[in-house]
């Protein structure tokens, strides 16, 4: 039996927003309380993508103060980025060597992102899963929060494992991690299209709520996000097939703690502008704050450094411990 581990990442690309706070980060806040947690800006994978070094390195510093503004301890928690601990980059490489090209070729993830042109993609984005499974891996991590746009790498992370354990007759040295999916609101939609996720890629800032943006800003995106012309339905199954209504009652109720059908015992019946002035309290009540403290912390940039310091050496140890274990098992060994 392992020990119960969370481990999760963000990368640090800019403009965290309320896709990324209501399918992981809230989780995270909630985690901390019951687990052992591991949090990791993943910053080595945000260059599979090309980043401007010096946006690069304020986006990290950005997504510290994201945790800790979203009420993250980094007393209690390990917060670390991924670049400053080696074996990271070290266990990614094994399981290059485990994981099966026809495995990566199906994540879904690598097209969409790799896009027409895919002969052109770093050879980084193709592997980035392998990468993801060692971050998650190295810490014997037991259960992983994310939003449900990363189940598919999470599947593959257990293939991995099961394989490893199998190739090394090894028994169960790599558990077999465990996705945390919130299920009021697994994937946060795009305010403009309904199908679309919410993304910090999209080239539309009325497409998501940043967790940068005040008041006013909100209260415009929801007044202006798309909706259809009928009303609240009283029942879930009217939401069906309504991808923009579903997508906002589906916030209501993250942001609020409760279930969509009690969202719909308030609100059915009723039209979207009455809704929406709702929700947009319930944004800003919640969201507003956590972006008033991101400001007020990214003033302190030696805090924010310290915390990934103190995090990075934590979790160095642990890793140094594990890898060493793994190399081992493979037969490696380490005269430096
Ligand atoms: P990233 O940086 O794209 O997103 C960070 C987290 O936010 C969630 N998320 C969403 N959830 C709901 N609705 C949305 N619209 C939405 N957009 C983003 C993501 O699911 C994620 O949980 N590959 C990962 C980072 C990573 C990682 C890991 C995660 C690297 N190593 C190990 C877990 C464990 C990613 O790119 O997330």
């Amino acid at each position: 039996m392992h020990k119960k581990r969370v481990f999760s990442g963000v990368q640090p690309t800019g403009n965290l927003h309320l896709g990324n706070y209501l399918g992981a980060i809230k989780n995270f806040v909630d985690l901390q309380n019951k687990f052992e947690c591991v949090y990791c800006i993943v910053d080595l994978h945000a260059i599979t993508n090309r980043q401007d070094p010096k946006e690069l390195e304020s986006n990290i510093l950005e997504t510290v103060a994201s945790f800790v503004a979203a009420g993250l301890n980094p007393e209690k928690n390990i917060i670390l980025n991924q670049a400053s601990v080696a074996a990271h980059a070290e266990l990614a490489w094994i399981f290059n060597c485990v994981a099966r090209i026809g495995w990566l070729n199906r994540m879904t993830q690598f097209k969409e992102k790799a896009g027409a042109n895919k002969e052109n993609a770093s050879v980084g984005l193709m592997v980035y899963p392998n990468l993801m499974a060692a971050d998650i891996l190295l810490y014997k991590a037991t259960h992983v929060p994310v939003g449900e746009d990363q189940k598919q790498h999470l599947e593959l992370t257990r293939d991995i494992a099961k394989k490893f354990n199998n190739d090394f007759n090894c028994g169960e040295y790599f558990p077999i991690v465990e996705p945390l999916i919130p299920k009021e609101v697994s994937r946060v939609m795009s305010l403009r299209d309904g199908k679309k996720k919410m993304s910090k890629s999209e080239e539309s800032d009325q497409s998501r709520i940043n967790l940068k943006d005040n008041k006013d800003l909100i209260d415009q995106k929801i007044k202006k996000a798309k909706t259809d012309a009928a009303s609240i339905p009283t029942e879930v199954g009217g939401l069906k097939n309504r991808h923009e209504a579903s997508n906002l009652v589906s916030i209501y109720a993250s942001l609020n703690n409760i279930k969509v059908e009690n969202v719909l015992k308030d609100f059915g019946g009723k039209n979207f502008s009455t809704f929406k002035s709702k929700l947009s309290e319930s944004i800003i009540e919640k969201i507003c704050p956590i972006g008033d403290e991101i400001n007020k912390l990214l003033k302190n940039k030696d805090y924010l450094y310290k915390i990934l310091e103190n995090g990075s050496k934590k979790a160095d140890l642990i890793a140094k411990k594990n890898l060493k274990e793994i190399y081992d098992i493979v037969g490696l060994k380490k005269f430096s």
